[in-house]
Order: C-alpha cells, then structure tokens, then sequence
C-alpha cells in the first residue's frame, strides 16, 4: 500500500557545486545531464513495493542473469517539471503518467505501482534535484522506469522489480528547436501490430524502432513515420511522438487508439484544439491520402507532439517514392497556436483551465 511505503532520504555526499551544475544546464541538450539524486523502489512477491529510497545517482550492480537484460521486461514514462516565471515549480498532468505507468505494467505482466507512490517519488525527486530546473525554455525532464531483475533464465513474468527515477535538465528535444522537421516514411519496418505492445511504453518497442530511426537519419530526416503493420498503409506515428494533420477547412484529424502510444500531449492537444471549436476526428489517415492531400492543397499542416518534443510542425516528407513539403516547408499558424497555448499552460504563463498543472 502507498501510505504503507515510507521514504528514506538519503542526500548525495558530492552533489555538484552550484558553479558546476549552472555550466551543465545552460545549454543542457537532450538527455545528456542527470541531476544529484535518483528514486528507487524495490518490489518481491513476498513483501511488495518497498525500500524507497531517495538517494544518490548511481549505477547498478545487477546480475548477469537478471531477467531484463534477456527478456526486456522493462517500461518507462516521460515527463517534466518547470520552472515558472513566479518560481513555482510544476508538473504536467503527472496523473496521466501514473495511470499510464500502470497501464504498461499490466501488458508487461509486472506489478503495478500505486499512483499516490509514483507521484510521491517523482515529487521528491524534484524537490531534491529542484536547482538543476533549468529556467526560461529549459525544463526538468523526469524519467521513471521500471525493470525485471529476477536471476533466472525461464520464461515467466519476473518476481522482483526495481522502480526508479531519473531527472534531467534538457532543453529543445530536435536540434533545430521548434523549426519544422524531415520524416521518412518508413516501407521496411512497422512498429507494433494489434495485439502487440504498441500502447505500452516498454523499452522493447523503442528498441524495434531504432533501425527505422537510422534509416530516416540516413535519409537527412529528423524521424521516422511507422505505417501500420497489416496493411502498410495507416499512418500510425513516429519514433517518439504522436502526429497530427490540419485541412483547410479547418478540421483536424490524428490516428485512433489502439496500436499506438496513448500520447498525454496528444490528448491535451485534442483538448485545447477541441476547447476552440475546432474538430478533431480520431481516425484512420493512409499515406496515399497524405500524399493526394498534400498535393491537391488539402492538407494545409502536419504536426507531431509529445513530451520531449512538445510540439513541432513537420515540413518535410520523404518516403521510398519520393519527397514532398507541407506548408512550403514553413510552421503553420494551428500548429503554432496549440503550440503557443500548451507551453503557456506548461509553464504557468496563463490560467490552467484545464486543471493540468501540479505545483509542488
Ligand atoms: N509516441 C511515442 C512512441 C512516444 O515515445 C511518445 C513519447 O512519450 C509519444 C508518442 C508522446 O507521448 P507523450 O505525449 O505522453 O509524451
Ligand atoms: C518522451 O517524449 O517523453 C519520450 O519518451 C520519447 C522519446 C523520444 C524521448
């Protein structure tokens, strides 16, 4: 039980010095520097969730046999803390990513964590590492995750597990900031099938993804776009974000649930584009529309979303067949509206109407 589980704070000896973690965060980049401390939480069949600890960043030592390093049972979850301009220091929508923690857990055959234990290790995690926030554009990225570290070699959801949380400064996810990116489309490889692990956010999906990332990176791209796996015809999304296409009649339209990553900014985008009277259609989109849509002046934006990329207007198309631009290339004025009235929400720069903001 959560309110069983009884934290033990244990402050890292070398945290850096003041001078030296301001060097780090000035212009942090993306997943490069880690803050003082970690959270770790232990779970046995025998005793449950247990031993949090909030404690120096450190590496493991875990055994050669431990369950994930040959299975991948493994999940994660992304998300941030900012800074305001008032100082307050606030997470987006933590809820939705405990809920979705579980929700990973539960196709991953692991045991799931109260969402009042998540929330408590994230929350002081922060509390801990709160200089490392950067402030202006900056954000603390937060990185919970959960791994198998049962010692044997069968064939079965593991008995012990290891939560954890990781904090880093990062700055703009693509290197261009919020400039519009290249996609390549991938024809090879798909990303998740129904039935599948699609919708969970476990390493292994990541892992399928990387030689497809390649591929778009060889290709000059910024990411790849996976079609879905039985008819190679369904836009699904990308690596690492959702996607969206705005029409010139105003509507907007993102693919359905189901095979994809249930994105917390994909939902917060339907409901901010939603709140402004604009229609959003949760439905299936096939590249050869894309195509024909692009080409006939239809389909007027195409932009992707999630927590590390906030959101970013795509520009550029490549696929097997060819190229082609969204746009002229350039963002476009939705995209960059939504964009506009998410950060601001994020950052505590307009009212939360929504209710999205938790302030430590
Ligand atoms: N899709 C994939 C495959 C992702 O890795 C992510 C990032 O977490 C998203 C979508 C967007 O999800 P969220 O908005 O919850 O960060
Ligand atoms: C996130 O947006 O949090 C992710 O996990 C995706 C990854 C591209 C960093």
């Amino acid at each position: 039980m959560a309110d069983s589980v009884q934290f033990q704070t244990i402050p890292n000896p070398n945290r850096l010095s003041d001078d030296a973690r301001a060097q780090l965060i000035a212009e942090p980049g993306f997943g490069k520097v880690f803050t003082d401390h970690m959270v770790t939480i232990e779970w046995t069949e025998e005793a449950g969730w247990h031993d949090a600890r909030v404690r120096a960043r450190e590496p493991f030592s875990i055994d050669p046999a431990s369950a994930v390093l040959h299975y991948a049972q493994e999940i994660f979850e992304g998300m941030k803390a900012y800074r305001g301009s008032d100082g307050a220091i606030t997470l987006f929508r933590p809820e939705e990513n405990a809920r979705r923690f579980n929700q990973s857990a539960h196709r991953m055959a692991m045991p799931e964590l109260p969402e009042a234990l998540f929330l408590e290790a994230i929350e002081r995690l922060v509390a801990i590492d709160a200089a490392w926030i950067p402030a202006g554009e900056g954000s603390l990225y937060l990185r919970p995750f959960m791994f198998a570290n049962d010692v044997f070699l069968g064939v079965r959801p593991a008995k012990r597990y290891v939560f954890c949380v990781i904090a880093s400064p990062v700055g703009a996810y693509f290197k261009g900031g919020a400039k519009p990116i290249s996609v390549w489309v991938s024809d090879n490889y798909s990303r998740a099938a129904a039935g599948g692990t699609g919708a969970a956010k476990c390493g292994g999906n990541y892992a399928g993804s990387l030689i497809a990332q390649a591929e778009a990176i060889e290709h000059g791209c910024d990411q790849v776009v996976f079609l879905d796996a039985a008819e190679h015809r369904w836009v699904e999304e990308l690596g690492g974000m959702n996607i969206f296409f705005v029409f010139d009649d105003g509507t907007v339209k993102t693919p359905p649930l189901g095979t994809i990553l249930p994105g917390i900014t994909r939902a917060s985008v339907i409901a901010l584009a939603r709140d402004k009277g604009i229609s959003v259609e949760e439905a299936r989109y096939g590249f050869d529309q894309w195509q024909a849509d692009a080409q006939s002046g239809r389909l007027r934006e195409v932009f992707v979303c999630g927590t590390a990329a906030t959101i970013v207007s795509v520009g550029r198309i490549l696929h097997s067949g060819g190229e082609f631009l969204i746009g002229g290339g350039e963002a476009g004025a939705v995209t960059q509206d939504l964009r506009d009235r998410l950060v601001a929400i994020q950052r505590g720069e307009t009212n939360d109407q929504f209710g999205w903001r938790r302030t430590l």
